[in-house]
């Protein structure tokens, strides 16, 4: 039986994955802003140190796996705390978890992004970039030209650049090299108190039009599901994967986008990574 911390554990599918691994018997480190193990606040830095600290504490010394969950829905008025805990609030736990992640051998990482990512157009290149360099403030500045509108782009621009970190990181010596297999599930709309609330506060239209081909909503207990899946041996060579679990959604609006083959620049990606892979350390 493994070690797990959740954040965002209190509720919707953080809670759902967290008692899904306690009954198959593992131990599980909540983190929330209530009702787990770890009380904390993940949109300041001291939060995050604070709650870091703590779980690797609790773990004493040994951690099999992270589920990332916490998370901020794109409702008005709140686009600082959105970058705070959607990206930070993951990027930094995970980073200071890593070398523990590293000594279990064989860790797995299961991160939320969203399909949000692919459904919402013109996500600020701008914003993913200052993320990506960790320069929340330029982030916020990118978001704020989208007016009474920056709740919905601080929350793709989250999810991009969160997702962008994973797989950046997913593949490198560092989490790779160091045997933790990083990926990315990436719902689309789940019956959780977040949905309830994007609702109540003005994104009744989108959420009740979005075409979801499969029909419904998904469940909390399915994408704890498929986390567990993810923390499994199953997914020993699982690495650097966005799992899209939307009913259809992303393929129905990006059917052809990808898998897509690359033009010429991506031609030449590929060959100087194909030689750096070759000529790689030992
Ligand atoms: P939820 O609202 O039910 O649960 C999120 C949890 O994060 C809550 O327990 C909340 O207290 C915690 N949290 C929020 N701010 C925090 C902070 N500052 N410090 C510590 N904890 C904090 O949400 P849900 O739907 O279960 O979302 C889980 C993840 O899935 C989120 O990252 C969300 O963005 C993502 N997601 C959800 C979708 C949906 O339709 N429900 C769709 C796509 C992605």
């Amino acid at each position: 039986m493994g070690t797990y911390a959740v954040t965002g554990a209190a509720s919707g599918m953080g809670k759902a994955t967290a008692e899904r691994l306690r009954g198959d018997g593992h131990t599980v480190i909540g983190v929330d802003l209530r009702a787990t193990e770890v009380i904390a606040d993940l949109s300041s830095p001291q939060g995050r140190a604070a709650a870091s600290a703590e779980v690797l504490d609790l773990a004493g010394g040994r951690l099999d796996g992270a589920v990332c969950a916490a998370g901020l829905g794109g409702v008005p008025g709140r686009d600082s705390m959105i970058l705070q805990v959607n990206y930070f609030g993951v990027v930094d736990l995970l980073e200071a978890w890593r070398s523990t992640l590293a000594t279990a051998g064989n860790s797995k990482v299961a991160v939320f992004g969203s399909n949000a990512t692919t459904l919402t157009p013109i996500v600020p290149r701008a914003a993913v970039r200052a993320l990506l360099d960790r320069d929340p403030d330029r982030a916020m500045r990118a978001v704020r030209r989208f007016g009474n509108r920056s709740a919905v782009f601080a929350y793709a621009s989250s999810k991009l650049a969160l997702t962008r970190w994973a797989r950046r990181s997913a593949i490198s010596p560092q989490w790779a090299g160091a045997g933790i297999r990083l990926n990315v599930l990436a719902p689309g709309i789940v019956a959780t108190p977040l949905l309830d609330e994007q609702i109540a506060r003005g994104q009744k239209d989108a959420v009740q039009h979005l075409a979801v081909p499969i029909g419904g909503r998904g469940k909390p207990q399915d994408a704890a599901e498929w986390v567990a899946f993810m923390l499994s041996p199953a997914a020993d060579f699982l690495c650097g994967s966005v799992i899209f679990l939307d009913g259809g959604s992303d393929a129905y609006f990006r059917t052809d986008d990808w898998p897509v083959s690359t033009g010429v620049a991506g031609a030449i990606r590929y060959l100087r990574r194909a030689r750096a892979w070759r000529n790689r350390p030992s």
